[in-house]
């Protein structure tokens, strides 16, 4: 259910605001709101250390000693937050790795850090996302 509310606002961030709509294509201006708010409130529910899921998405090399085994024992280690592993063969030399993770912020954080800081993992990126909701 859908309710109606006024906002009102300087010219000057409204301007800015319908640029930022423009920029990313949204449809309308609640379209917009809702999203921005639902990051708020999905930012506050990570540094609540709330439970939450998420994206990790790694790209290594694989020639890099070790490094497919480290990533694989990091995993097995999380294993309770850990929902499920999609690995690519991107080219010759590079892995990417997409972990989709559920478990308290905190846990989801840890295990993301501690692949970035692994030597030979290119590229890290943690991309939060909740369901507004308790998790069981
Ligand atoms: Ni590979």
């Amino acid at each position: 259910m859908l309710k109606r509310f006024t906002v009102s606002m300087e010219d000057s961030l409204l301007e800015d605001f319908d640029g930022f709509i423009q920029d990313r294509h949204y449809q309308n201006r609640s379209e917009a709101l809702r999203d921005l708010i639902r990051n708020r409130i999905i930012e506050k529910e990570w540094a609540a250390d709330k439970d939450v899921m998420g994206v990790i998405s790694l790209v290594y090399d694989h020639h890099q000693p070790k490094l497919q085994e480290k990533v694989t024992e990091l995993q097995h280690d999380f294993h309770h937050q850990i929902v499920s592993t999609t690995h690519v063969h991107m080219d010759h030399d590079n892995c990417l790795e997409v972990i989709i993770v559920r478990g308290k912020a905190g846990e989801v954080q840890t295990l993301s850090d501690t692949l970035r800081a692994l030597r030979g993992v290119r590229n890290s990126n943690l991309s939060m996302g909740s369901t507004g909701q308790h998790l069981h």
